[in-house]
């Protein structure tokens, strides 16, 4: 079957004839690939900065954004059956008895660093026309999400990373007790950057309730300005804002989701972070060299302000059920935004260009089956 790969040593992609996956066990479900998703890791991985073959493989089948449709169930399937949607989890446990975090089944807060992942460290991924996993990883979406369902995984990272906001700011009494569904806690949140993880993360903002704004480089009036305001958020170009204006037109951030990357402006974020805010990285920067930082500010304004500030990166099962969930939600509120998210769908032997080319568009998709 027709997989896409790259092959470290060559430093090449391909598309490569892969052997088809069988169930092994009686808890292994059989999946055609309907889409999956390329992001600024596929990228990397694809420049041969990142990634890693599985053991004794010359190549690795790229693509960890999925979304799936059950062919076949094992006897002892007991969380999908045949014909469901299914996105598919990316990271496995570790398997050293003395991690206690893979242990419990939360491989994305690994300690060894052993963990591998589909399409990333050492086992194929979900560019591929079929595949096998065993049950406990899937997450069914429900058929209507069929054309946007492969945006599950991206998001997951947003609800990780608000399932611990919740937790940390469990701090605050008030901004918990009597509060309904939906307020967003009365809390003001900054997004840094518009691509799919940086959109996504607006979209979980705002159905919170959080007075939302994204700030990127796009100009004010651009289309994804134009996108942010449409779903209710404010939109602010850091071409002609400065964050210090950011600062003055916001109030208190009371909350920054970093989707850049870019080391000095979100550093530089971190100092207009308001009181008893938290700051939440996400992005994976390059090793692009040392920036000079106002260190005493921060510091200064991280313990006199009672700030967090929290990295987070992969996502557990609690994560992709409120993703599955809330990706519903939004479909149900703004469809034409969500679907505007996916801004080219592609065959296998165009995924090259979408690694390698000029990036463009918000999310590009690979897909092994006509949408319907
Ligand atoms: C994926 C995560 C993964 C991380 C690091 C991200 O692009 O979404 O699942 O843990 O890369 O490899």
């Amino acid at each position: 079957m027709r997989a896409v790969a790259v092959f470290p040593a060559e430093k090449k992609i391909k598309v490569v004839d892969h052997p088809e996956p069988r169930r092994e066990r009686e808890t292994d479900v059989l999946l055609e690939m309907l889409d999956v998703g390329v992001c600024g890791t596929d990228r990397e991985i694809a420049r041969f900065d990142y990634g890693t073959p599985p053991a004794g493989a010359d190549y690795l089948v790229l693509g960890h954004e999925s979304l799936g449709r059950v062919l076949e169930v094992g006897s002892d399937v007991t969380r999908v059956e045949r014909g469901d949607l299914v996105v598919t989890m990316v990271r496995r446990p570790c398997g050293h008895a003395d991690c206690r975090s893979c242990a419990a089944g939360r491989q994305d807060f690994c300690f060894t660093g052993d963990f591998t992942e589909r399409g990333i460290n050492g086992r194929h991924g979900f560019m591929t026309e079929k595949v096998v996993d065993d049950h406990q990883y899937m997450h069914v979406v429900s058929p209507e999400l069929r054309e946007v369902g492969v945006l599950v995984e991206p998001l997951t990272i947003a609800e990780k990373a608000l399932i611990q906001v919740w937790d940390v700011q469990e701090r605050l009494p008030w901004t918990v007790a009597g509060q309904a569904e939906g307020d967003g806690h009365g809390q003001r949140a900054v997004v840094l950057g518009a691509g799919p993880v940086g959109l996504l993360g607006a979209l979980a903002l705002i159905i919170r309730g959080f007075d939302t704004w994204v700030y990127s480089l796009e100009a004010e009036g651009s289309p994804k300005a134009k996108w942010v305001e449409s779903v209710g958020g404010h939109y602010a170009s850091g071409k002609t804002t400065s964050l210090e204006q950011l600062k003055d037109k916001v109030g208190n951030i009371d909350l920054v989701y970093e989707a850049t990357g870019a080391v000095a402006v979100s550093f530089h974020a971190l100092s207009v972070l308001g009181t008893n805010g938290v700051f939440i990285f996400t992005g994976v920067p390059g090793r692009k060299g040392p920036i000079e930082l106002e260190g005493d500010d921060l510091m200064r304004n991280m313990v006199l302000s009672n700030q967090l500030v929290f990295g987070t990166v992969n996502a557990g099962p609690d994560a992709f059920e409120a993703s599955v969930a809330d990706l519903a939600r939004f479909y149900g509120r703004w469809p034409e935004q969500v679907k505007a998210l996916i801004t080219g769908r592609f065959t296998p032997e165009q995924a090259e260009d979408l690694l390698i080319g000029p990036p463009s568009g918000i999310k590009r998709v690979v897909t092994f089956a006509e949408l319907g």
